[in-house]
């Protein structure tokens, strides 16, 4: 249990910082300075150069390694999209759901949109089955494992939870896609509410496909996403949402033929999300340079002081409390969710707020004084605590 030796220096890069005690990363995370910069460095080279292209390309490709490497994966395996939702479509749209093999398996952990996507397929054949949680908030590995056959086609995971927080551990993972791939299906892991808060290795949990974006713990942007698709499977997709940016040589101009890429850059679509790419690889290179283990034990440290200072005041969590079973996030249940996120903004203790209950992010930022102010501000106004 360890909190980052450098703190005040890391804190000090982000403006708001003391001003506010910052709980919002599910939602965005703060800017830091040189994320600021890097969107003053994209208007400044647009007044100096109008479009250049190569420059783009190359950041294009730059954040791409940095994605790799924040998942410990090839830059091939890599696709920069518009969004996750996009990321997420392009994948749909490769699949046949015409046979039999047409079940999706949809954990309830899911955020709307992953889900929303897959009920889209229904026209085409695809079926969806819903995987529920069970009252703690969890959701049993059997549940899974009972629901995987040979019809299945996808499972759908969402790695933590953007109600509540809770995590799929690693074994449960690890289990579902052995099961899985045993079965002939394959594991979609949805990271956008955990990637940049801990070490994520899709190769060891034997995930196929990860789908994610850069606006929270990232620290970058919205307009900008990101899949990993595994090696061997690429090859295998060939996606009906496609663009110019998916071809093969995106430069050969052929309105005759579809050739996709034969990387995962056949995941992409159009012109790449430029002022975006400046500020995700800032945003990167913040979270690259301090380490994603040592990020996540800081994280870790922080949510385990929280938990046991609002069990201490008795304020109840509705996130599990075992470390391998929760992520940034820790949720509150509420009387009055939108009430209670309004009273802390004027505490200056910034949070949000889903499904009756109130959301605290933790991230690299925060600091032992920040979670003091937390506690104490819902203690302040516990009559809006469930
Ligand atoms: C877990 C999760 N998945 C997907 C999304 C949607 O991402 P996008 O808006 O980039 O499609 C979000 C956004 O909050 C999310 O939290």
């Amino acid at each position: 249990m360890s909190l980052l030796p450098d703190l005040d220096a890391v804190r000090a890069r982000f403006a708001s910082l003391p001003e506010i005690a910052y709980f919002s990363s599910g939602s965005y995370g703060l800017l830091a300075d040189t994320v600021r910069a890097a969107y003053e460095t994209y208007l400044a080279d647009r007044v100096a150069t109008g479009a250049d292209w190569g420059n783009w390309v190359g950041r294009l490709e730059g954040v791409r390694g940095q994605v790799a490497a924040l998942y410990g994966v090839d830059d091939d395996e890599i696709a920069i999209t518009a969004s996750a939702s996009a990321g997420m479509n392009a994948i749909a749209s490769a699949f046949d759901f015409s046979g039999r093999r047409a079940k999706i398996l949809v954990s309830n952990f899911q955020f709307p949109t992953i889900a929303q996507i897959w009920h889209a397929q229904a026209p085409a054949g695809a079926r969806i089955v819903h995987i529920a949680e069970a009252d703690d908030g969890t959701i049993p590995l059997d549940a899974f494992l009972s629901a995987i056959d040979d019809e299945t086609v996808v499972v759908a995971l969402s790695h933590v939870c953007y109600r509540h927080g809770g995590k799929i551990p690693d074994a449960d993972i690890r289990a579902i896609t052995a099961a899985a791939h045993a079965h002939g299906a394959i594991v979609i892991l949805d990271c956008y509410q955990s990637a940049g808060a801990e070490r994520i290795d899709p190769r060891a949990l034997g995930v196929d496909i990860c789908v994610g974006g850069m606006l929270k713990y990232l620290l970058g942007s919205g307009g900008i996403g990101y899949l990993y698709v595994r090696r061997g499977l690429i090859e295998r997709m060939v996606p009906r949402a496609t663009g110019w940016f998916a071809q093969a040589d995106s430069g050969a101009m052929d309105i005759f033929a579809n050739v996709p890429h034969p990387t995962a850059r056949r995941f992409e679509a159009g012109t790449p999300p430029v002022p975006s790419l400046y500020a995700a690889a800032a945003g990167l290179d913040i979270i690259l340079a301090i380490g994603l283990d040592p990020i996540g034990a800081h994280i870790r440290t922080l949510t385990r002081i929280a938990i046991d200072r609002c069990a201490a005041a008795g304020i109840p969590v509705a996130t599990p409390t075992d470390d391998a079973m929760r992520g940034p996030l820790l949720a509150f249940p509420c009387r009055d969710e939108q009430a209670l996120v309004g009273r802390l903004a004027a505490d200056k203790v910034i949070t949000s707020s889903r499904d009756a209950r109130l959301r605290a992010g933790f991230h690299l930022y925060n600091d032992e004084q920040d979670v003091e102010r937390l506690v104490a501000a819902l203690q302040r106004h516990r009559d809006l605590l469930a």
